[in-house]
């Protein structure tokens, strides 16, 4: 099963701090165990190499924030090869948005891609469905609160108080 395939992974910090991380406006971790189940599935049907699809599968999105549509593969990639997994995974990772991104070039790059898009359909089908019972906005509440990129930076914060005084200031009718 593909729990034992990626067991060292899913207790790795990188991918355990994705549980707290927003992806389509659901914890990235959700997003990414989806992929790992739906690439394991898939696999078979590619005659692609199943630990390679379930690996690079639970790595794809990492700091996916950091680069756009079109090249956080490369950047995934790049983190998947620094914590030691194979060319091949980082191959099939590089390539997951296509046709966004880079055309795959391997059997597990292109189970990736369809895995990937069909997660997306899903993860948003989900969203949509937690709407009507308030839990999707809920979790949504809680993810802006955990995920770094949607915490207040300091530059925000300046501004925010510079403004502030500002209008204290202009209240006041003193210069
Ligand atoms: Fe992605
Ligand atoms: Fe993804």
């Amino acid at each position: 099963m593909y729990e034992v395939i990626i067991a060292d992974l899913l207790s790795h910090p990188r991918v355990l701090e994705t549980r707290h991380h927003m992806h389509h406006s659901i914890p990235k971790h959700d997003h990414m165990m989806r992929v790992v189940r739906y690439s394991y599935r898939i696999a078979q049907l590619f005659r692609a190499d199943r630990r390679t699809c379930a690996r690079a599968a639970i790595l794809h999105d990492l700091d996916s924030r950091l680069g756009t549509l079109a090249n956080h593969g490369a950047i995934a990639a790049e983190v998947a090869a620094s914590l030691g997994e194979s060319d091949a995974v980082a191959l099939a990772i590089i390539s997951h948005m296509y046709p966004l991104g880079p055309r795959p070039t391997t059997r597990e790059g292109w189970v990736l891609v369809v895995a990937d898009k069909m997660a997306s359909l899903t993860d948003m089908t989900a969203f949509v469905g937690g709407l009507f019972t308030g839990r999707s906005l809920r979790v949504r509440r809680s993810l802006c609160q955990t995920d770094p990129f949607y915490t207040p930076r300091r530059p925000r914060r300046r501004i925010r108080r510079l403004w502030r005084s500002v209008g204290r200031l202009g209240l006041s009718g003193q210069a």
